[in-house]
């Protein structure tokens, strides 16, 4: 008989939450998974490869193993599942870097999330004292593993984004706020036609001007530093990828403005972010919308509410593309 737990236990599990996120985090920051992608090892090699205690190790393992991610083979070694590999900084949609970026930069600022809902002001802002973006941006270890936990949802949340998609007419591209540039790389796959630039503040534009290096992408795209909120380069289309949601209504619309200042009238901006369905319609979003709620200033948004929002940024949204992910492409035009 496959019986129900009761509420009570569910909600045990629920709250050991904490408990869950640290332990992914230690797997992932000794590079357990990692060390795994040729084969079962030893927990004591497993210790001694990491540098980590044998014994402690052994029990993160064991009980991450129950949540799915280990097994252990007949000799009694350590073996990944397919859940476990995602762990592997090797997989092709890793979430390694989303695990060390999310407990090293956003799990101890989480902790002031009562703050957040009794007076409105951003955990992580209460907690750093800063903005968070201004907190990342001043340490380039921080800035590049931001850019590569970006990278990393690139790899899945957004898979397919662009598949079969029609690309707006237009030799420049510029991905604005566009982190390590995977999205862009991603996009320039299926258009070598295209001349692209990546715009990000300066500790994260080095990143991405690598970024091409390796993709092979130098020759057609340009990592230009700069601040979205002053002034971003012209280009025929824009794309603004899981920025808007960062900031509030305001910023955000200072955001578009800028873009709006730069764009011709014939410019295209292409808004990437989820839709969230304004009932209670389960949706992805929702729980990035906790994200956001602790981690920026920012929000997940309906329909409407983007309609508005472009519409005080100086844009027309012309349609809403939805993709085979989470994320839609919101298509706008200058008003
Ligand atoms: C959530 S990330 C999104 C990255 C990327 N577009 C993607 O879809 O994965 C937001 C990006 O905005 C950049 N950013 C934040 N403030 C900025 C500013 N004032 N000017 C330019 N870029 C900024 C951050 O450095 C970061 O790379």
């Amino acid at each position: 008989m496959n019986e129900q737990p009761p509420p009570s236990a569910v909600m045990t599990q629920l709250l050991a939450g904490f408990q869950v996120s640290q332990a992914l985090y230690v797997v992932a920051k000794l590079g357990i998974c990692t060390m795994l992608d040729d084969g079962p090892l030893s927990m004591a090699d497993l210790a001694q490869r990491s540098g980590a205690s044998p014994q402690p190790l052994g029990r993160v393992i064991r009980t991450l193993g129950m949540l799915g991610l280990f097994r252990t083979t007949e000799d009694g070694r350590v073996e990944t599942t397919p859940l476990g590999a995602t762990l592997s900084h090797n997989h092709p949609q890793t979430q390694a870097n989303v695990a060390e970026m999310w407990m090293e930069q956003q799990y101890l600022p989480f902790s002031d999330l009562l703050h957040t809902v009794r007076t409105g002001e951003p955990a992580t802002e209460h907690y750093l004292g800063q903005p968070p973006f201004d907190w990342i941006s001043a340490d380039p270890e921080r800035a590049a593993l931001f850019a590569r936990a970006m990278a990393d949802v690139t790899g899945t949340m957004r898979t397919g984004l662009f598949d079969g998609y029609d690309l707006p007419p237009g030799k420049v591209v510029a991905d604005i706020g566009g982190a390590d540039g995977s999205l862009l790389a991603e996009l320039f796959t299926s258009h070598p036609d295209r001349h692209g630039i990546v715009f990000d503040k300066p500790a994260v534009a080095p990143i991405a001007a690598e970024t091409m290096i390796t993709r092979g992408l130098a020759d057609r795209v340009e990592a230009v530093a700069g601040d979205f909120f002053t002034e971003v380069p012209a280009a025929d289309v824009y794309l603004l990828s899981f920025v808007l949601h960062d900031w509030n209504d305001d910023d955000a619309v200072r955001i578009l403005q800028t873009i709006r200042r730069s764009a011709a009238p014939d410019s295209r901006l292409l808004v990437v972010e989820g839709v969230m369905p304004a009932d209670d319609t389960p949706h992805p979003m929702k729980l990035v919308d906790l994200t956001m709620l602790g981690g920026t200033a920012g929000r997940e948004r309906t329909a409407d509410e983007f309609t508005d929002l472009l519409t005080a940024g100086g844009f027309h949204l012309d349609r809403i593309v939805p993709r085979p992910s989470p994320f839609s492409i919101i298509e706008a035009t200058p008003l």
